[in-house]
């Protein structure tokens, strides 16, 4: 897909796919690639396989047993700022389809039949798409059970009984449909169902947080007295998400005290700024002060999230092979109180 290619889709699109126009992603401008993101082996071999298998090798899939059991769709679920959405945005550029990036804003709709015009116009364009991955993110707010305030409840079901009828009659594997949710508990059977796999990104452990904190570091300058390895330690409970703030912060002190340093300077010569800025321990701890574990204010989710899991997870690799759990196949049991992952960490 091109800018061009798109600019030519978007003359033969319909008033209804022209407003679902904005949510299409070109593989080639998303900048996040799986090195950016911590995340088990598997979960990212599982998202490679399912997506780039049925949408680069469709005809693999038109004979045989595949042909008549092919895999609708994928669901990612876990805490919320763990990883979910940056890893379908990671699948779109791996597998070089185009990703139709759709929220619940963009098809609930107050007014009758608008609902169910907006669904027909996610399938129609997926089509011009292809191949293409329908990414619905936030996907509770479109297949929550009971619906959202502002729509009727009935009016509700009658969109989702909708999108099961397209979701059905898509009789080709242009499209994979992906759903990542944080409130997995709240999603209708009916398109469970539809989507046999499902992944946890869970929580990280110790050694993920250092990994994760790597990552979103890898640019900034530590001073010795920077330890990443006790900071993961110090951070139970931390997201992803939580980390990455946590590395804004601190940052954030160092350039709020090189800005009092320059306030302070006195002299004839103008203050210079370090060209680089360094970020010592000091700088941490004040990051630590303003950022806590965002899950910690809402454990009632997170045992939702694990009875879920129990009910509905994919749990295949787990009793096979316990390295599966630990991210990157490592074998570290780690300290991580249990408290703070949906599943248990097994010794292996
Ligand atoms: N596993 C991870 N590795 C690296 N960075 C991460 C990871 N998880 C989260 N982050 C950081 O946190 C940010 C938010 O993550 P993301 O939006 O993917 O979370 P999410 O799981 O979709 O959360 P939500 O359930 O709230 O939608 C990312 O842009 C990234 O900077
Ligand atoms: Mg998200």
């Amino acid at each position: 897909m091109t800018k061009e290619k798109l600019k030519a889709i978007r003359k033969s699109c319909k008033q209804h796919e022209k407003k679902l126009l904005s949510g299409v992603v070109i593989p080639s401008e998303i900048r996040t690639t799986f090195n950016d993101i911590r995340a088990p082996k598997e979960t990212v071999e599982a998202l490679k396989t399912l997506t780039s298998l049925s949408l680069i090798r469709p005809e693999a899939f038109s004979y045989g047993v595949l042909a008549t059991d092919k895999i609708p769709g994928l669901l990612l679920y876990g805490p919320p700022g763990t990883g979910k959405t940056l890893l379908a945005r990671a699948v779109a550029k791996e597998s070089g389809a185009t990703m139709l990036q759709i929220s619940g804003a963009d098809v609930n709709d107050m007014f009758v039949g608008e609902g169910e015009k907006n669904v027909k116009a996610v399938f129609s364009l997926a089509k011009k798409l292809s191949p293409c991955v329908v990414f619905i993110d936030e996907g509770d707010s479109i297949f929550s059970s009971r619906g959202d305030s502002k729509t009727r409840a009935a009016s509700h079901r009658e969109l989702i009984n909708q999108f099961l009828r397209e979701w059905d009659g898509m009789n080709d594997l242009s499209a994979f449909i992906m759903v990542a949710t944080n409130r997995p508990f709240d999603l209708d059977e009916a398109v469970l169902r539809r989507l046999p796999r499902r992944l946890l990104v869970d929580l990280p452990v110790e050694k993920d947080r250092e990994a994760i904190l790597k990552i979103h570091l890898k640019d900034e300058i530590l001073d010795q007295s920077v330890s990443l390895e006790k900071l993961a330690k110090d951070t139970p409970f931390y997201s992803g998400s939580d980390l990455k703030n946590v590395s804004v912060a601190a940052a954030m002190a160092c350039i709020r005290e090189e800005n009092e340093i320059a306030a302070k300077h006195t002299g004839e010569e103008p203050h210079v700024f370090p060209e680089k800025r360094i970020l010592t321990s000091k700088h941490f701890d004040k990051a630590m002060e303003e950022i806590s574990a965002s899950i910690s204010e809402d454990m009632s989710t997170l045992s939702a999230i694990r009875k879920f899991d129990e009910k509905y997870g994919d749990r295949k690799g787990r009793r096979k092979k316990a390295s599966a759990l630990g991210f990157g196949g490592t074998t570290v049991v780690e300290k991580d109180s249990e408290a703070a992952r949906v599943r248990k960490i097994e010794a292996s």
